[in-house]
Parts: C-alpha cells; structure tokens; sequence
C-alpha cells in the first residue's frame, strides 16, 4: 500500500487557510498556491537519490553530493494542476512538464481526457503529478493510469486538500504512488465537492467564476 505523507508544516497550513478563505482573490490565492507549492517540493523530493562528485572549493578538493535522478517530469493535471507548477519549477528549474487534460463531468463526476502531451524521457523520470484536489479521486487514478499506459514506473502524486474517499480510491487503484497531501478534510458533498475544501480549486486561480 502507498504512503500517504500529510504536509501540514505551520507555513503550509497558514497559507492554505488564507487560500480556504472564500474572499482570497485570484491573484493571492495563485500566488499562495506557488509559495505552498515550493514548501510540498522540498517533502515530495527528500527521497531523491544523491552521488558524489569531485569538486573544488575555494579552499581544496572534496566529494560533493548532487541528485542521481535521470530527468524530473512534473506532470500537472490541466487546469488546476497549473497552479503548483510554477512552485515546483522554481526548486527543480531544469525539469521538463507534461500535461495531461480531464475535467470532471457535471452530472456524473467521472473524468474526461481531452489532452496529453509528455515528453518522451518521462518513462524513466521521476514523475510528479500534481492537482491541487483530490475529491472523489477519479481525475487522479485516471492521470496515472495514461502515464502508465505510456510506461512510467516511478511516480508520486502531489496535491494540497484531499477528501478520505479520494485517497482510498487512489491508494486501491495505484497502491504504488505516494500521496503527498496538505490537508485531509472531512468528506465530499452531494456535488462531489471537499468539504470544508477551498471551492473550485480551477475557477480560484484563473478568475473563472
Ligand atoms: C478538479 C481538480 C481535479 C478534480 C478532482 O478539476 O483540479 O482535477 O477536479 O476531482 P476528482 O478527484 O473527483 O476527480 P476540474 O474537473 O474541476 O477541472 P478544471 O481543473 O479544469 O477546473
Ligand atoms: N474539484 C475542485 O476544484 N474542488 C473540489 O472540492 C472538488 C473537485
């Protein structure tokens, strides 16, 4: 089964309830989502192999460690997952992203695919997909199981509020990716939506609504 690690540091929690507040507006509460975006990269990241190499310091010679990883993807799920890839980005600058398209359907809350686009060293990557909201957990299982399909093996998924159901039917269905969360809330509500949750986490940091 997957670990679920709970990042819920003071800085991390602090900003997430200024995001949770509903009269946070699009500019901050984009903006807290990079900062806490940054906070989650350092956790998400702190089992990345390291090696040595041979450097030079101003005063002599030593073994330097520095990452062992072949290459970082960091996946978002469109739109949302938008939001903490800028935060990502900023530690890990020469990672590559790719993009995967769901959005929830109104009436029967499945996902629906309408884009992918990875790049193509992402089968032997350590692979980060991130979406702030976990709810009923279909968007994510269905995330992971493309970037499966398209032989990933090493994957972890990163997201900010999740709802109890979602992380179960996430760890059922991939109990292989660690989940690394900001928050566990309550539950869904009738629409599917975390409760006490932020709201529509998309519509919150583009303006949409
Ligand atoms: C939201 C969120 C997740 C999904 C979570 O996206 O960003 O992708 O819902 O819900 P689930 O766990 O029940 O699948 P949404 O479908 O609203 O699309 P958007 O990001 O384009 O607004
Ligand atoms: N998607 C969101 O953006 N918010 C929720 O609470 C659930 C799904």
């Amino acid at each position: 089964m997957s670990e679920v690690h709970i990042l819920n540091h003071p800085l991390i929690l602090h900003k997430l309830s200024l995001m949770r507040e509903k009269n946070t507006n699009t500019k901050s509460f984009r903006e807290l989502l990079t900062e806490i975006s940054m906070l989650m990269g350092y956790e998400v990241t702190r089992d990345f192999p390291t090696k040595t190499i041979r450097i030079e310091t101003p005063i002599r010679e030593m073994e330097a460690p520095i990452l062992a990883v072949e290459d970082i993807v960091i996946v978002p799920i469109l739109r949302a997952g938008l939001g903490m890839t800028d935060g990502l980005l900023q530690l890990m600058p020469a990672a590559k992203v790719g993009h995967i398209g769901l959005y929830r359907d109104e009436t029967t809350h499945t996902p629906v695919e309408y884009y992918c686009k990875l790049p193509k060293e992402s089968v032997d990557s350590e692979v980060i997909v991130v979406d702030p909201m976990l709810a009923t957990g279909g968007s994510a299982v269905a995330a992971l199981d493309f970037l499966k399909q398209r032989g990933c093996k090493s994957i972890r998924f990163m997201c900010l509020v999740a709802a109890p159901e979602g992380i179960k039917v996430l760890q059922d269905a991939h109990p292989d990716v660690d989940i690394f969360v900001a928050a566990v809330d309550e539950c869904l509500n009738e629409n599917c939506y975390i409760v006490p949750g932020l709201g529509d986490a998309g519509d919150r940091i583009f303006g949409t609504k």
